[in-house]
């Protein structure tokens, strides 16, 4: 079946905007992508006929709200395979998410144990750890990237050890686009039943997400990047240690009795949701993950891996590019250098032409500054990208890079 990319772009009003005088060329998916309409109006539909506070009143709407809101959390459980619902926990996203790991785990954490990352992660699933590491007067070590992108998988064995507390790294690079051995570096992990911590922000919209099949003890996420509202996101545990993890941030929602001398915490999931949630923006991330579900994970990678390969193989053939990142397992995103010239010159220029891409660290400077290189072109796909504009992109930047040289 081909994918009908031609007819789910009408979903997507902000699609047809011209830019510059340009149609707009959105490939730009990786910091966030577009909204359908069926998301958009999902926040209307709740506002309009459900807006309450949910848990909490015995009225009609406040009835439906919770309805709405603990449906939401039911198929998002079943989206990524959960064992049980009170596994997801909703947060303001990935970043957000990863916080609350990092800030409950002081007490499974001792001066002198290590906290292992890769040297591919993002400011989110870095900073966090590195700061939880200074308090506790921990180490942070960090597994090696190769030059092509990929994990140094022998060494990354061998820095596992007893000493090692937990293990988070990215299940998809924002900046190379590799596609991390998930499953096998959990399964190493375990053998010194060290807990791991997967950042699933750029994987979500992608490829299939089966936290059971990942076996990893924690896996977070953004809706805005699969194509669902800013500012709510999932924190997926396994139960066991989300019972064991304090809560961080404390409030109304999170307590089950409270009195001035003590207070009992509210089980799971409400135990880390303290303070009225966002439950507009969960319900519309609900939407965006059914979107993605009917159109089927499997076909949207498919057709971005067409996309991804046109556009590799077409950047290759322009003298003075170099690509960052040149893992096998790759998805739609490519990061390139372009000799002599600026990252963000191109990017200028780029965006006169209508294309949005990104420059610079990505939020990950790290990364980016072990290549030696401070910055790069960036630009990630998404579903209703097509290979017209893939071709439109190449063609711009030839021109750009005529211009700049
Ligand atoms: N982490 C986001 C990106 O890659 C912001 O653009």
């Amino acid at each position: 079946m081909t994918f009908p990319v031609n007819q789910l772009r009408n979903d997507f009003p902000i699609l047809s905007m011209q830019v510059h005088g340009k149609p707009l060329v959105y490939f730009d998916n990786g910091a966030t992508t577009q909204k359908p309409r069926q998301v958009i109006n999902r926040l209307v539909e709740y506002y309009e006929t459900e807006n309450s506070n949910v848990h909490r009143g015995a009225h009609h709407l406040s009835n439906l709200a919770t309805v709405s809101f603990e449906g939401a959390r039911n198929f998002i459980a079943h989206y990524i395979n959960a064992l049980k619902t009170e596994e997801v926990i909703f947060t303001r996203g990935t970043t957000d998410s990863i916080n609350l790991v990092a800030s409950s785990f002081h007490p499974f954490i001792q001066k002198g144990d290590e906290v292992l990352i890769t040297a591919m992660e993002h400011h989110s699933n870095l900073v966090p750890w590195q700061q939880l590491c200074k308090n506790k007067e921990a180490s942070l070590y960090v597994i090696p990237v190769l030059e092509d992108g990929t994990l140094d998988m022998p060494v990354a064995k061998k820095m596992l050890s007893q000493k090692v507390k937990i293990l988070a790294f990215t299940h998809i690079s924002n900046v190379l686009g590799t596609i991390n051995p998930v499953k096998e570096l959990v399964a190493e992990a375990h053998r010194y039943n060290i807990p791991v911590l997967i950042d699933g922000a750029q994987a979500i919209a992608h490829v299939q997400v089966d936290v059971q099949e990942l076996d990893c003890e924690f896996y977070a996420f953004s809706a805005h990047k699969a194509y669902g509202p800013m500012g709510t996101g999932v924190l997926y545990g396994k139960s066991e240690w989300l019972n064991k993890l304090p809560p961080c941030q404390f409030g109304g929602e999170m307590i089950d009795q409270v009195s001035f001398v003590k207070t009992i915490f509210n089980k799971l999931p409400y135990k880390f949701e303290a303070g009225t949630p966002n439950v507009a923006d969960v319900l519309g991330m609900e939407k965006a993950l059914r979107y993605l579900d009917t159109l089927g994970i499997k076909n949207i990678q498919q057709h971005e891996d067409g996309l991804l390969e046109h556009a590799t193989s077409s950047l290759l053939e322009i003298p003075g590019i170099k690509i960052i990142g040149q893992a096998k397992q790759k998805t739609a995103v490519i990061s390139f250098i372009v000799e002599d010239i600026h990252p963000y010159d191109l990017g200028t220029l780029l965006d006169q032409m209508g294309i949005a891409v990104r420059t610079g660290n990505h939020c990950a400077q790290p990364l980016v500054e072990s290549f030696g290189i401070n910055g790069t072109i960036r630009v990630s796909f998404g579903l209703y990208n097509t290979l017209l504009e893939v071709d439109y992109f190449i063609d711009s930047l030839k021109k750009a890079i005529n211009m700049l040289l």
